[in-house]
């Protein structure tokens, strides 16, 4: 996704890079050490793109872009740090994860680590709508996290309970990367709004692809273990659509394997939700989200700016990675 974003914000992606790296060093070598193995290890970036484009979009000229990308790709950086401890996800970025490779104990106070330096550099912008957007929407994420544990051992949720929690977990961090760009950017309340709007969207099709992607995803390319969703009995829309879509037996089998938390049966699991047609209704529902944010994008005055994001966008919707 990266890649494809030329020349015309370089500049910005070079000062980011430079800015995490400097923010997370710490006089305590290994808070130092064990952020900068996540942070340099890559990742897409997605957050702090949007929050840059949104703010060059909307005609911003000021110097604190930097400040605001990097506070969001740490905020994203913390509670991947914290996820993958209550995931027990053993891969990230294609490296071993956190807890992996130090302990629980080395994910929860780095962790901890990178959110206080996310909220060092949020409060240095001396701009208290942006630091409440944020401050609210770190709660917000806190929440979905925690509405997900608490019906993680739930035999079945309602489409309704996921959409909350990936609104919630995923698509919020979306809406205040570019609503506090917007803000930055001494954009109307109108123009917020709509920057909110859009992200949102975008940023429940980026979570539900990446649901797709835990079962149909390249370890390769996502960098992250395939399975792990089924594996820890997590629901996400593709097993709850191919629950509405199958037989009766296969619902049943479904939902026993899903129970016994047993990887061995995923391969049982993604026949079923392959022969139910679940696959092209999760697209197309990821589909009618990159629509709506597309008409949401579209209001925003024409500019190069605007192209890239409508570009991201539509990469969203078919991502690998
Ligand atoms: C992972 O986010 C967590 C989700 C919301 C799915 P990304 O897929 O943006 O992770 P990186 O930053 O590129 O590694
Ligand atoms: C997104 O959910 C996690 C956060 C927003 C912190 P997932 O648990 O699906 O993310 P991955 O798959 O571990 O990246
Ligand atoms: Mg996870
Ligand atoms: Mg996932």
């Amino acid at each position: 996704m990266k890649k494809n974003i030329n020349s015309i914000i370089a500049t910005e992606l070079k000062n980011l890079e430079e800015s995490l790296s400097k923010s997370i060093s710490s006089e305590v070598s290994l808070a130092t050490e064990v952020s900068t193995y996540l942070v340099n290890s890559g990742g897409k970036r997605i957050r702090p793109l949007i929050c840059i484009l949104t703010a060059k979009a909307l005609g911003y000229k000021g110097n604190k872009l930097t400040q605001l990308a990097s506070s969001i790709e740490l905020l994203h950086t913390a509670t991947l740090i914290h996820d993958d401890v209550v995931d027990e996800s053993s891969s990230r970025r294609g490296k071993e994860s956190i807890h992996k490779k130090w302990d629980n104990a080395h994910g929860v106070l780095v962790g901890d680590f990178v959110y206080s330096k996310a909220f060092q550099l949020m409060a240095g912008l001396r701009n208290p709508k942006i630091i409440k957007i944020l401050a609210d929407s770190t709660n917000i994420i806190s929440e979905g996290e925690v509405l997900q544990l608490s019906l993680k051992n739930k035999a079945i949720i309602s489409e309704k309970d996921y959409f909350e929690i990936i609104g919630r977990k995923t698509a919020e961090l979306f809406k205040a990367a570019s609503q506090s760009a917007a803000v930055l950017s001494g954009a109307s309340n109108e123009v917020i709004k709509t920057a909110g709007d859009f992200a949102y969207s975008l940023g429940i099709a980026f979570q539900i692809q990446d649901d797709l992607l835990d079962y149909f995803g390249n370890k390769e390319l996502t960098g992250k273990k395939i399975g792990k969703d089924f594996e820890e009995g997590k629901i996400t829309l593709p097993l709850l659509r191919t629950i509405e879509l199958t037989s009766n037996q296969n619902k049943k089998t479904i939902l026993k394997l899903i129970s016994k938390k047993d990887s061995s049966s995923l391969s049982k699991v993604i026949e079923i939700i392959k022969g139910s047609g679940a696959l092209k209704e999760v697209q197309e529902i990821c589909n009618s989200y990159i629509e709506d944010c597309l008409s949401k994008v579209s209001l925003f005055p024409d500019s190069i700016y605007k192209i890239k994001i409508q570009n991201i966008v539509k990469e969203v919707s078919e991502r690998k990675g």
